[in-house]
């Protein structure tokens, strides 16, 4: 098996793992972001260019480093390969530098888009974006286009990843979207007019990364994070069934699939599960779900709540009496012991 190491760790890999599989099989901070790859979705990677990497070694039969940041979702790791990632600076500049590309055509719109909360593009630009953008010229703007009475398409916000473009390829039966056009007049649309409509096309606004795709039963009613997730499951004739329901108070808001820790659909949710089942009495309810990634969402979570407080007793405890107590880094932490 081939071994690589990425920013000092090393891995053994099965022959054929990408760069980017490696380091989330290394996980933690050194696995770069992933905009367009999706790992449910076949031949999906390459476009965006924000998993770039450093590999400073080639492998150990031809040590060369690469001469310029390579694409992680799409670079195979060779035996004795040497990546770098969060340790390099010239990668970090250089992603910044694709932030930036992005955020030329994306309007930042943040405040009135559905996707806030859970934007991948929004968490990119915070961790990895500069302050502000350089340019000055007309950014793109689209004709709207009606894709049915489910889905939502902002194309003014789409980063053409072409992940539902692989979804309506590989998921569902008669694709009647892609993206159309070439250059800085590239979009996503239905050719002459089509209602996105079968069994599996809502599973599109799961893999946007941004707000292009969002869902028409949802939209303007709650922002995210004052929503509360929660796993439950179905006996469903078309999927799974598995599904996270989003509560606001005591009615169910919105359904969407259940994603990892990268934001990756764990299994595909079928129309009906999404659209037509917005009752508890529909579902078989599991529990809340943890939520753990850095997103809004968790900063409001009850549970993180029930540790902050828990955390806060703990401090109170551990403090000479009298004195006031602060929130210290790492409060919302669940895992935090302190
Ligand atoms: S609409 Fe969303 S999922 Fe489709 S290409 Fe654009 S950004 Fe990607
Ligand atoms: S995630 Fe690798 S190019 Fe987009």
């Amino acid at each position: 098996m081939p071994k690589v190491t990425i920013d000092g760790i090393s891995i053994e890999v099965p022959e054929g793992t990408t760069i980017l599989n490696a380091a989330r099989m290394i996980g933690g901070e050194i696995v770069p972001p992933a905009m367009c790859y999706y790992s449910k979705l076949k031949t999906s990677g390459g476009y965006c260019r924000t998993c770039i990497v450093k590999v400073s070694k080639g492998s150990d039969k031809d040590p060369r480093p690469m001469p310029k940041p390579v694409a992680s979702c799409r670079t195979v790791v060779m035996d004795g390969m040497e990546v770098e990632n969060i340790t390099s600076a010239e990668v970090l500049e250089a992603r910044a530098g694709v932030v930036e590309f992005l955020l030329i055509n994306h309007p930042l719109d943040c405040p009135v888009c559905d996707q806030a909360g859970e934007c991948h593009l929004q968490d990119l630009a915070y961790e990895h974006g500069k302050e502000a953008s350089r340019y000055e010229f007309k950014r793109r703007e689209f004709e709207k286009t009606d894709i049915g009475d489910k889905v939502q398409l902002h194309m003014t916000r789409c980063i053409l990843c072409y992940r539902c473009v692989k979804v309506a390829d590989q998921l569902t039966d008669g694709r009647v979207h892609g993206v159309i056009n070439r250059g800085d007049v590239a979009e996503i649309s239905t050719y002459i007019q089509n209602a996105i409509d079968n069994d599996f096309s809502g599973n599109v606004i799961d893999v946007c990364p941004v707000g292009a795709l969002t869902d028409k039963t949802f939209r303007f009613k709650s922002r995210v994070w004052y929503t509360k997730p929660v796993d439950a499951h179905r006996d469903c004739p078309h999927c799974t069934g598995k599904v996270r329901l989003w509560y606001k108070g005591d009615d169910v808001a919105r359904v969407t699939a259940r994603k990892d820790k990268y934001g990756e659909v764990e299994e595909w949710i079928c129309n009906e599960c999404r659209f037509d089942k917005k009752k508890t009495s529909d579902w078989v309810i599991e529990g809340p779900t943890h939520v753990d990634r850095h997103s809004v969402i968790s900063a409001n979570h009850y549970e993180s709540i029930r540790a902050l407080k828990a955390s806060i007793e703990r401090q109170k405890k551990s403090l000479p009496h009298g004195t006031k107590v602060g929130l210290g880094q790492g409060a919302l932490d669940p895992n935090n012991p302190n």
